[in-house]
Formats: structure tokens, sequence, C-alpha cells
């Protein structure tokens, strides 16, 4: 195949890419966006200030505008993300304690609400978990409303879509040996053991040099699998672009049966969080890097 998203439909698999709605009539970049990738996640307009800015005041105009042009396009949509400590609104920011709780809930109800049915997996929770040594949750506005917020994200989610695929998403968890990775495998087995429903885990895989890849992301992805959860690479960058590094991600995905798919977090270099890092597949130009051949060649088989 010639594209990377019909090289991961070979085996059932989904290739992404982070949209951002003020990109849309780049022409370039919708062009390559909408050659390429077969899934899309909104890079910014899904998150809590996108959807509710104003307590109670649903606003889905940015974040339909990458959705429908997603689907116009014949492609699938992960939804990012329902509750984090990142990106909040103003009001949520301010709130604490059981109003906070109430409001984390309201607004999974309204979001998910609003695309019932027509989101395949939701990052209900992301970035829980704090960097470092401890395996602790991090702190914060939703953490301090009682360690069990997660739980009941993921059970509020499951009542509001039951067809959605319910997901966890981490950065700085593909290394099976780091203390974040071991305590989001700890949540995962003890909300399986519990039946908490979660189905999924996204792996961000923002991989540089605080954070750079290790070969043991395969045994992460199967270790994970094993526990009965399907995993996703999410939000996938490489500071330099490595073809190598890039098709060991691939092979790593390809490996585990229960791999969805992966998504890359942008376009060109240009349009990442981090251009300076040059880390994704196309150049700033929208020619094809060395990277984008090693990633289509595994998809392909090798
Ligand atoms: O839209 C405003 C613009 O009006 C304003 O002039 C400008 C000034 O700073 O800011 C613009 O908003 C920025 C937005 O990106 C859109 O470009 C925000 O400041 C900026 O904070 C925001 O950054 C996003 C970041 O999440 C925020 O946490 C990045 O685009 C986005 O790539 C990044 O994505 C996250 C994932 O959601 C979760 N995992 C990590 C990943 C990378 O940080």
């Amino acid at each position: 195949e010639s594209t990377l998203g019909a090289a991961a439909a070979q085996s059932g698999r989904y290739f992404g890419v982070a949209i951002a709605a003020g990109r849309l009539n780049d022409s370039t970049y919708t062009t390559i966006a909408n050659r390429e990738f077969n899934s899309v996640t909104a890079e910014n307009e899904m998150k809590i200030d996108a959807t509710q800015p104003q307590r109670g005041q649903f606003n889905f105009t940015a974040a339909d505008r990458v959705y429908n042009w997603a689907v116009q396009n014949g492609k699938q949509v992960r939804g990012h993300t329902l509750a984090w400590h990142s990106q909040q609104p103003a009001w949520m920011q301010n709130l604490s304690g059981p109003t906070l709780r109430q409001a984390m809930i309201d607004h999974i109800n309204g979001v998910m609400a609003h695309y019932r049915g027509r989101i395949v997996e939701w990052d209900v929770v992301n970035e829980a978990f704090v960097d470092g040594n401890s395996g602790a949750r991090r702190d914060s506005n939703l953490q301090r409303t009682g360690n069990d917020w997660i739980e009941v994200a993921f059970r509020t989610a499951r009542a509001a879509d039951p067809n959605a695929k319910l997901c966890y998403n981490d950065y700085n968890v593909e290394n099976w040996n780091a203390a974040k990775t071991q305590a989001m495998y700890a949540m995962v087995r003890d909300f399986k053991q519990r039946g908490v429903p979660i189905d999924c885990v996204g792996f961000q895989a923002h991989f540089n040099e605080g954070n750079p890849y290790n070969s043991n992301f395969r045994t992460t992805l199967q270790s994970f699998a094993a526990l009965g959860v399907d995993v996703s690479v999410t939000e996938l960058d490489i500071q330099g672009a490595s073809p190598t590094t890039y098709a060991n991600v691939i092979n790593d995905c390809l490996a585990v049966a229960r791999c969805l798919g992966i998504t890359v977090w942008g376009v060109r270099d240009s349009d990442s969080w981090r251009s300076h890092h040059t880390p994704l597949l196309f150049n700033n130009n929208g020619s094809k890097k060395p990277a984008y051949n090693a990633v289509l060649d595994a998809l392909n088989g090798g």
C-alpha cells in the first residue's frame, strides 16, 4: 500500500493524526492529512476549555469542525479528552470538592452526549500520574476530590456512551521499568479486577531526550494487553524523527494483537507542539521525510 492509513488497514489497524481546526484551510495540510491518515484526534478542540468555556454552556463549534472534516473524509475519530488537570476553563480551575466532582461528571455527560455513538475511542482521563519515581497520582484539583475520581469518570462515561471504547491516556509510560508505567499498570489491573469499565490504554509516545524510546515498549504494550484492555499509540512524535525509532514503534504495535492503531501528533514539523524537535513525518513544505518511508515500510510488513 502507498499510504499510511491503507498500509495500517492491512492488519485491521488505523493510522491517525492530530488535527488542528485552525489549519483546515491550509490545502497543503489537508491534502496530506486526507491522503495519509484514516483516524483523527482533535489536537485541542475537544478539551474541556474548548467544549465548556462557561459552566453549563457547551460549545462544539471547533470540535465539530475537526469531527466533520474527519467523518466527511471517511476517517474515524478518537475523542481527546474528558477529565484532565490541564486546559480546564477558569471556572473549573476555581472549583474543588463535591462541586468539582459534579462538574466533572456533568462535563463527561455533556460532551459524550453530543458525540454519542460517533467516537471510536475516548480518552476519558488524561495524565493522572506524576512524573518521577514515586508512582503517585499527580496532585490536581481533580485528585483532591478523592482518589476515586478516575473510576467515577469511567463509570460516568460508560453510561453516557456505551459504544465508545473508554481509554486512560498518559505520557512517559512507554518504558516498562518506569515507576509511572508500573503505577498505571497497577491501576488498570485493579480496575479490571473490580469491574471498573476501562477498555483501552493510550500511550502518548512523545519520545525525546527526557523520555527516550526503549525496546521494552513492546513488553509494556503486551503486558497491558494481557490485562484485557486494548492499547493504542496516541500522540507519537520522536525528537529528530529517527527512521529506525519510528519503525521500532510501528513494529511494537504490529506485534501486539490488541494494539488498535497509531496516531502521530501532527502532520508537518511546523504543525508540531515541539516543532524545534522536527519530530514528525513530513517536512514544513509537505514533503515526506525518511521517517515517513520507514513507517510505511514497517506497516507494509518491513
Ligand atoms: O489558541 C490560542 C491563541 O489564540 C493564542 O494567541 C495563543 C497564545 O499562546 O495560544 C493559543 O492556544 C494554544 C493552543 O495550544 C493552540 O495552539 C495554547 O496556548 C497552548 O497551550 C496549546 O498547546 C497545546 C497543549 O496540548 C496544551 O496542553 C498543544 O497545541 C497540544 O499539542 C498539546 O497536546 C498535548 C495533549 O493534549 C496531551 N498530551 C501532551 C500533548 C503535548 O503537550
